[in-house]
């Protein structure tokens, strides 16, 4: 699906239009795969377009600049103000931000110069990343082939461009498997989590996650479950598990900002639970989109505005 164009994307200090957004074909990204980016979503609220925790995903980006050693030239309050500014131009309220830092032309030796570094916000309308229907009806899931890297190989917490070229393989093995999505393992075998989205588990009344040690991004959607859970009244426990508690669960979902926070059916062709989605899951999701739409107060001031 091609994207829907907006007017304006900002780049390297500034606003270009559209079409115009181009990189050279040596740009030194394109071929190492060294960038960090975000993922971030607004919505439209009742008192205007507000972008969910645009802080805490701007602070994210951060840090995976800094795990790869890249000195962003601008400070992060700056980069949360583009985010808004950038979305008022193009005139959006419901849409999805990507700020991308990357080397551009300049050397293709494997270190970049630093003078090489860009740093580009893009702003568009995108649906749910795994269709409309799938928070609603759930989705089907298999146990990927293809694990999460190794602790010591690739550093999973920083949201990095190279790192999505394993989460292709995930995704399309079980695509072609006949699944909507795939399920990683980390190295050791435990559960990690989906190629772009965080996994959640319901035991016996209890919320269980993966924790940052199997191999996870450390995601805003689940920390944001989690604190909901915890206003719930849920016990949730971050923990290693082996890959049978997918079997044994009686709820599965996973939360990212793409996929907001979408039940799992089956796995492996097995159902989870009664294969629809859960009380649990429909409680938290219900807790979630009250915040987003207004029907739930915003006590964490999630939802901010310029
Ligand atoms: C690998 C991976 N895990 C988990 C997530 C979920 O993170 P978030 O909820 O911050 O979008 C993402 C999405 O950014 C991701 O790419």
């Amino acid at each position: 699906m091609t994207l829907k164009k907006s007017p304006w994307i900002w780049m390297d200090g500034e606003y270009i239009p559209w079409d115009e957004a181009q990189v050279h074909v040596l740009s030194h990204s394109l071929h190492y795969g060294c960038c960090v980016f975000e993922g971030i979503r607004a919505y439209n609220t009742a008192q205007g377009a507000a972008i969910f925790r645009v802080d805490a995903h701007i602070r994210r980006l951060y840090n995976s600049a800094r795990i790869h050693e890249m000195e962003i030239p601008i400070p992060e309050s700056e980069m949360i103000a583009l985010c808004h500014e950038l979305l008022a131009r193009n005139s959006l309220t419901n849409a999805y931000i990507r700020p991308l830092i990357y080397y551009g032309y300049g050397g293709l030796g494997l270190l970049a110069p630093e003078d090489s570094l860009r740093v580009s916000i893009s702003t568009f309308e995108w649906g749910n990343y795994l269709g409309d229907d799938s928070k609603n009806h759930g989705v089907a899931v298999g146990v990927s082939s293809w694990r999460r890297f190794a602790p010591d190989t690739m550093p999973a917490q920083a949201k990095a461009g190279g790192n999505y070229i394993s989460s292709q393989l995930i995704t399309r093995e079980a695509q072609r498997n006949g699944f909507d999505e795939g399920v990683a393992l980390d190295y050791f075998g435990n559960l990690s989590e989906g190629p772009g989205m965080n996994l959640f588990l319901v035991r016996d009344g209890a919320l269980l996650t993966p924790t940052h040690g199997d191999s996870i991004l450390d995601g805003i959607t689940r920390d944001s479950v989690i604190c909901l859970a915890d206003d719930l009244g849920i016990e949730v426990l971050e923990q290693t598990m082996p890959r049978e508690y997918l079997y044994l669960a009686d709820e599965i979902f996973f939360t990212g900002t793409a996929a907001e926070i979408v039940p799992i059916r089956t796995v492996d062709g097995r159902n989870v639970g009664n294969g629809k989605p859960g009380p649990m899951t429909r409680q938290l999701q219900h807790a979630f989109y009250g915040i987003l739409e207004g029907s739930r107060p915003d006590t964490r001031g999630w939802l901010q505005r310029p």
